[in-house]
């Protein structure tokens, strides 16, 4: 099947999201709010495996990279020194009549959708500049002395400790330092289900080089980051790489490549990857007047480092496994919808079904259940027909259902039933963790 024809609708995505209990609407019974979601018992879960994996790969499996943890609001003056106080801004267009708003770049768009639903055409006003950060006041005064900004990326957070890093660990340079959390902006288009959202969360990196070193690096995390999504299963032919043009650059980035996914709206940017120079650690230098630099040990030679960025949503990224894992297939004359997610991601690794109500199925089942849950998050259904439980199942991606029958209970033996091959196995109990191991590859 043709990958990019065969990726499903977002109606299709919303509707088993919102079902299925993986994203709500924000504050749903006051009527929603456009820009924000709520991630319900199963989309936690699959946040959280995403947040593991990319933490997984990206820290714990290195020997060059640490992590950090920077608080949402910052010093107000981070915000001047990294540039966004001046620079944060979409231009806005307003239209005279029907008082739409829009960002500038998103015009083309909505007057084709006018066009198409024979809606009258809007007339654009001047554009004006819109700074995307959320701005608050820290304490009970409102005035400007106590002005601070809800942060629009988690990347300055790393730059400001950069000396704090340096004096704390043994890191030598090339060395990078990571961060997950939330980030905020006050987008003024906001579609497109959680792909742009006001409330978001990032996964950055900042990676530290030797100036020279930074165009090998560049290229190394490029390809990286890319091979991190096949790696969780992403459809190959639904990944590319989308280099920006001179003229798309920031004034401080050397190069930035986006790693885009073919959503059913069309090619979209997932990650961007960018060579910012020397441009952050020394604004904040300038403007904190503090020295930041890395004195290399054995020359003493001083230099300030080049970074490379792989920046990450999460949200984006859960919205990519998301769509690419939703299948539709026939199965014994019935359609069946699978979630193909990569085990490491899926929200239960398995399933633990009785036969039966009665003749102790229930009380085995939960036996194993309990010793299941020691390693792996897994789920007891008991109620509807197996084939039904198996459905179920597979809607929300589980890799791996066990059932517990007659014969469990004469030879302590099991069925299991994969996902994705749909085979069944006769296993003892004894021996299930390796099954398991098997089926979900760790
Ligand atoms: N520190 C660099 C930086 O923030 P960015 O391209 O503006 O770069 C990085 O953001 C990633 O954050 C994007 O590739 C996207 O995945 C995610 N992102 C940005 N704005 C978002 C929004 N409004 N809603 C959801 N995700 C967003």
């Amino acid at each position: 099947m043709d990958p990019i024809a065969s990726v499903s609708s977002m109606e299709t995505i919303v509707s088993l999201a919102r079902r299925r209990g993986f994203v709500f609407p924000s504050s749903e019974i006051y009527g929603g709010l456009g820009s924000c979601y709520d991630y319900g018992p199963l989309g936690v879960e699959l946040k959280r495996n995403v947040k593991d994996a990319w933490w997984r790969s990206m820290v714990q499996l290195r020997e060059d990279i640490v992590g950090l943890d920077a608080s949402i609001i910052m010093h107000p003056r981070v915000w001047e020194a990294s540039g966004h106080v001046n620079c944060f801004h979409d231009e806005l267009v307003e239209c005279t009549f029907c008082k739409q708003r829009a960002r500038i770049d998103h015009v083309d768009q909505i007057e084709e959708n006018c066009k198409a639903q024979k809606k009258s055409k809007c007339v654009w006003g001047e554009p004006r500049q819109f700074n995307l950060m959320f701005k608050t006041h820290l304490g009970p005064m409102e005035d400007s002395a106590n002005a601070v900004y809800l942060r629009p990326e988690t990347a300055q957070g790393i730059f400001v400790n950069f000396n704090n890093v340096l004096d704390s660990t043994r890191v030598k340079l090339p060395f990078g330092i990571a961060q997950q959390g939330k980030s905020f902006r006050n987008e003024i288009t906001t579609r497109r289900f959680t792909f742009r959202m006001a409330e978001f969360e990032q996964m950055e990196m900042e990676y530290f080089v030797k100036p020279g070193e930074d165009e090998k690096w560049f290229t190394y995390w490029r390809n990286a980051r890319l091979e991190w999504f096949k790696d969780l299963g992403v459809s190959k032919e639904r990944l590319r790489h989308r280099d920006h043009a001179a003229d798309e650059l920031a004034h401080y980035s050397k190069a930035c490549t986006d790693v885009e996914y073919f959503f059913p709206f069309g090619w979209s940017e997932i990650e961007g990857i960018a060579s910012r120079s020397d441009y952050d650690l020394k604004q904040h230098a300038e403007h904190s007047k503090k020295e930041l630099i890395y004195r290399d040990q054995v020359s003493n030679e001083k230099v300030v480092p080049y970074v490379i960025e792989p920046a990450l949503g999460t949200d984006r990224a859960i919205l990519t496994f998301l769509v690419d894992a939703y299948c539709e297939e026939e199965l014994d004359g019935n359609s069946r919808v699978v979630l193909k997610l990569h085990p490491r991601l899926a929200p239960y690794k398995a399933a633990i079904f009785p036969l039966l109500r009665k003749e102790g199925h229930p009380e085995k089942a939960q036996e194993i259940t309990k010793i299941i849950k020691e390693r792996y998050n897994c789920f007891y259904d008991e109620s509807g027909n197996i084939g039904r439980r198996y459905r179920r199942q597979d809607e929300i991606g589980t890799p791996c259902c066990i059932t517990i029958d007659h014969q469990t209970m004469e030879d302590d033996t099991v069925t299991t039933r994969n996902r994705d091959t749909l085979e069944q196995k006769r296993v003892k109990v004894s021996e299930l963790f390796s099954e398991l191991g098997e089926v979900l590859g760790f």
